[in-house]
C-alpha cells in the first residue's frame, strides 16, 4: 500500500489538471442548451476507461422533454475491469452531471474553470459533487498498471448524466442487467457524498428519500390587469400561496394531518449514536452562512436532517419575480415543493396524504380557479446493514489512510439509485464520501479541497483492497 500511496501522492498534480479538464465541460443536466455537454462529459469516461482497459457497455435510456424540446437522455456508462472469479466484485457509481453554475450567481470565479486558492482549495461546479470522486476510481486502476501491482477485486462500474435531475431511465437499465451484467456484484460502494463536518471522514448508511409535488392553479384565460380585474376575479396566486402557507409551519413542522404517522420510532440506542458524532452546532452556522437554525443542539439539527421528514417550498413558475412594479394578475401559476422522507413512509402514503389535505384545504375556498395536483418523482429512504463487509472494509481504509476511526453517518439528501442497487442486485450499498460538509455541492463557490481528493485516491485505493479479503 505505501508504493501506491507514494505514487498517488507524487502523481497529485496530473489528477488535479485532469479534475480541471472535466470541471471545464459544463455537464448540466437540467438545462436543455448544455445536453451536448453532459454527452460529452460521457464521452470523456469512455474515452479514459479504454485507455486503462475497462471494457464498456452504452446504455442510451431514451428521450425526455425538457424546456418544450425532445431531447435524448445522456448515455449510462457501465464498465468491467477484471472477471476473475476467485476475486470479489465491487460495483462502483457515480454521476457526472452537474447542477447548474453561473458566474453572475455570486461565484468568485468562472464556475466551468478549476481554480485553486492558497489554502489548497478547489472551486469549480462539480468538483466535489460527483466529478473528483467518479475519477478517482480511474486513477485507481490507472495507479496499479502503472506500479504494475494486481488489483486484489473485480470492478464494475456504473456512471450516469442525470443524476441531479432525478436519474430518468437509471431504474430499468439496473434491474434489466441485474441478471446480466451486475450478476457477479458482490457489494456497491457510492462516493457521492460529504463528510459530517471538515476533519473527520465518515460512512454513511442512510440517506432520506423525496418526493417532489407540483401545485398547478389556473383560472382567467390570460394575464390580468390587477387595477381592472383585482377583487373581481378569483386570483391563482392568492390561492396558490394560500394553500403552500398549510403545508409547513415556519418552524419546520409538516401540517400535512398524518404525515408523521408511519416515521419509525427512534430508538433509545438511535439517540445515543447521535451524541458521539463529531459535529457542533457551529459547523451548520458555517455552512449556511448565518444563524438562523430552528434547532439549538447537535442531535436535533441531525435528527431533523437525517431522521424525520420535512417540506420545502422551493418556487412558483409563472409568478413575476423580476425587478420593479409590475401590477399584473397571473392567469396561471405552479407552485414547487418536496417532501423529503424517512424509513418507514411510503411514496404512495405521502402521496394520497399530500393530495387529498390540499384538496380539502382549496374545497374550503370556494375558489372557481382549476387546480392540479402532480407528484414528479417520489423515492423512498434508504438504510444499510452496517453489519456487513462492505463497512468493515470501508473503517479499515478510513483507519489506513486518515489514522482514526470514521463515524458512521446518514445524509438528509437523495440519492435515488442507492435503493434501486440494494433492491434490484440484493446487494449491500455503502456511501464513501470523499469531500467535507462545507463543499458547497450545488451552491456557490463549489470546491474539494486538494487534500480530500488526493487522500481520497488512496482511500477508495485501500477500500477496494480491504474489500478483497474483509470478514
Ligand atoms: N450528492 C447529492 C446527494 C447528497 C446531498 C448527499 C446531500 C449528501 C448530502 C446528489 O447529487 C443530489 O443532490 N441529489 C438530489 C437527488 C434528487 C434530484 C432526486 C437531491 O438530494 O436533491
Ligand atoms: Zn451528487
Amino acid at each position: 500500500m505505501d508504493k501506491i500511496f507514494a505514487y498517488i501522492s507524487q502523481n497529485q498534480d496530473s489528477y488535479i489538471k485532469r479534475l480541471a479538464e472535466v470541471v471545464a465541460i459544463p455537464s448540466v443536466s437540467g438545462d436543455a442548451k448544455h445536453r451536448q455537454d453532459v454527452v460529452r462529459m460521457g464521452e470523456w469516461l469512455v474515452q479514459e476507461m479504454t485507455r486503462l482497459n475497462v471494457s464498456t457497455k452504452i446504455h442510451h435510456p431514451g428521450k425526455q422533454v425538457l424546456d418544450g424540446v425532445e431531447l435524448d437522455l445522456p448515455p449510462v456508462v457501465l464498465g468491467t475491469y477484471g472477471t476473475d472469479p476467485a476475486k470479489r466484485t465491487v460495483l462502483v457509481y457515480g454521476h457526472y452531471d452537474v447542477q447548474p453554475a453561473l458566474k453572475s450567481d455570486g461565484w468568485t470565479h468562472d464556475p466551468f474553470t478549476l481554480v485553486e486558492d492558497e489554502q489548497g482549495r478547489l472551486f469549480g461546479r462539480g468538483s466535489t459533487d460527483d466529478k473528483a470522486p467518479i475519477i478517482s476510481w480511474l486513477w485507481v486502476i490507472e495507479a496499479h498498471q502503472k506500479l504494475n501491482i494486481d488489483l486484489p477485486v473485480n470492478i464494475k462500474m456504473c456512471f450516469e448524466g442525470m443524476e441531479e435531475s432525478g436519474s430518468e431511465g437509471l431504474d430499468d437499465i439496473i434491474y434489466k442487467e441485474a441478471k446480466d451484467y451486475f450478476a457477479t456484484v458482490d457489494c456497491v460502494c457510492i462516493s457521492d457524498n460529504y463528510w459530517l463536518g471538515t476533519k473527520k471522514p465518515c460512512v454513511t448508511y442512510g440517506l432520506r428519500g423525496i418526493s417532489y409535488f407540483t401545485l398547478e392553479i389556473s383560472g382567467p384565460g390570460r394575464d390580468l390587469h390587477s387595477g381592472v380585474f383585482g377583487g373581481t376575479v378569483h386570483e391563482p396566486m392568492t390561492d396558490l400561496v394560500y394553500l403552500m402557507s398549510k403545508l409547513v409551519s415556519p418552524n419546520g413542522k409538516i401540517l400535512i394531518p398524518g404525515i408523521y404517522d408511519e416515521v419509525a420510532p427512534v430508538t433509545d440506542d438511535e439517540h445515543k449514536l447521535y451524541t458521539d458524532l463529531d459535529f457542533s452546532v457551529k459547523d451548520i452556522h458555517q455552512a449556511i452562512d448565518a444563524t438562523n437554525t430552528i434547532h439549538e443542539n447537535k442531535q436535533d439539527i441531525l435528527m431533523h436532517r437525517w431522521r424525520f421528514p420535512t417540506l420545502s417550498l422551493h418556487g412558483i413558475e409563472g409568478a413575476f419575480y423580476g425587478a420593479g412594479a409590475k401590477t399584473v394578475i397571473p392567469a396561471k401559476v405552479i407552485g414547487k415543493f418536496s417532501i423529503r422522507s424517512v424509513p418507514n413512509q411510503k411514496p404512495e402514503t405521502i402521496k394520497a396524504l399530500v393530495t387529498s389535505f390540499i384538496q380539502q384545504e382549496f374545497a374550503k375556498l370556494n375558489s372557481k380557479n382549476k387546480i392540479t395536483i402532480t407528484e414528479l418523482s417520489a423515492g423512498p429512504a434508504w438504510v444499510a446493514d452496517v453489519k456487513h463487509y462492505n463497512f468493515r472494509a470501508a473503517s479499515k481504509a478510513i483507519e489506513t489512510v486518515f489514522g482514526i476511526t470514521p463515524d458512521y453517518t446518514r445524509e438528509g439528501g437523495s440519492i435515488p439509485v442507492t435503493l434501486t442497487f440494494q433492491e434490484a442486485l440484493g446487494k449491500n450499498v455503502l456511501l464513501l464520501p470523499m469531500g467535507r460538509a462545507d463543499d458547497g455541492a450545488h451552491s456557490i463557490n463549489e470546491k474539494i479541497d486538494r487534500s480530500n481528493y488526493i487522500e481520497g485516491i488512496k482511500l477508495l485505493t485501500s477500500y477496494l483492497h480491504e474489500i478483497s479479503h474483509a470478514q
